[in-house]
């Protein structure tokens, strides 16, 4: 192993936010394989491990990303394998327009601004410009079990990138093509693409690495007897 970042869990969980603008650097392989190497200690149900992880880098995550950004901009239709058409409702829509109020906002968009809103979105499509991305996909048979295990997989990847200084964005959006990733990565129809992470060095002259989000305090989200 080479040398480990000393950046505590509490300061990689302090420090991790959605980076959404990247540096053309690529992050060197040995890292990207420790930072895998590492993730594998995560916990799933009877220790199937059951994250398949696709990841592209150089020409391959360029050529995902042109395959991508043109089905976006054509206009074809979205197809995940998993629903994603989530409508939120009282605290949950609350908290999704501040969401998009700090995204934007940062960025400098207006609500009505319908086009700078489109071109923002877009950008998803082009992974922000990381210089990787990966997306984690399991048997579309598999249920709730199994797509826990996988989001603790993947907060365990998130943190261990921040804590080797990398940034990082989960992204549902651009698991809603999967045909085209299913092709890219030869795999059959029965593996469901769940969703996207793009990561690499952050590029800080980006407006929208200036967004940040908050969080409920805690007795919107524990109810504790005693
Ligand atoms: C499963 C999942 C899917 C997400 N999909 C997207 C996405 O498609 N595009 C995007 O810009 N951010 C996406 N996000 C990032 C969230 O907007 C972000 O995590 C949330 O607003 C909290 O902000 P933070 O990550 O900066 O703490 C996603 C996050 C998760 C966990």
């Amino acid at each position: 192993m080479s040398r480990l970042p000393s950046m505590s869990l509490i300061e990689a969980i302090e420090n991790r936010r959605s980076v959404r603008g990247y540096k053309s650097d690529p992050v060197p392989q040995h890292i990207i394989d420790e930072i895998l190497s590492l993730a594998q200690k995560s916990p799933s149900n009877c220790n199937v491990q059951p994250w398949q992880v696709l990841l592209a880098s150089g020409d391959s995550c360029d050529e995902l990303r042109n395959r991508l950004s043109s089905a976006f901009l054509a206009g074809k239709p979205m197809k995940p394998d998993f629903p994603s058409d989530l409508k939120f409702q009282g605290i949950m829509r609350q908290r999704q327009v501040e969401c998009a109020q700090a995204l934007y906002g940062a960025m400098g968009i207006e609500r009505s601004d319908k086009i700078g809103r489109a071109k923002a979105t877009a950008r998803n499509y082009r992974f922000f410009d990381a210089p990787h991305v990966l997306f984690i996909s399991m048997k579309k048979e598999f249920n709730q079990a199994i797509a826990v295990a996988i989001g603790i997989y993947a907060q365990t990847l998130m943190l261990l990138m921040t804590a080797f200084g990398i940034g990082s964005c989960a992204q549902a959006s651009i698991a809603y093509y999967p045909n085209i990733i299913r092709e890219y990565f030869s795999l059959d129809e029965s593996e469901g693409i769940l969703f996207g992470i793009s990561f690499g060095y952050e590029d800080s002259q980006i407006d929208a690495n200036n967004a940040r989000t908050n969080r409920a305090d805690l007795e919107e989200v524990v109810i504790q007897k005693t």
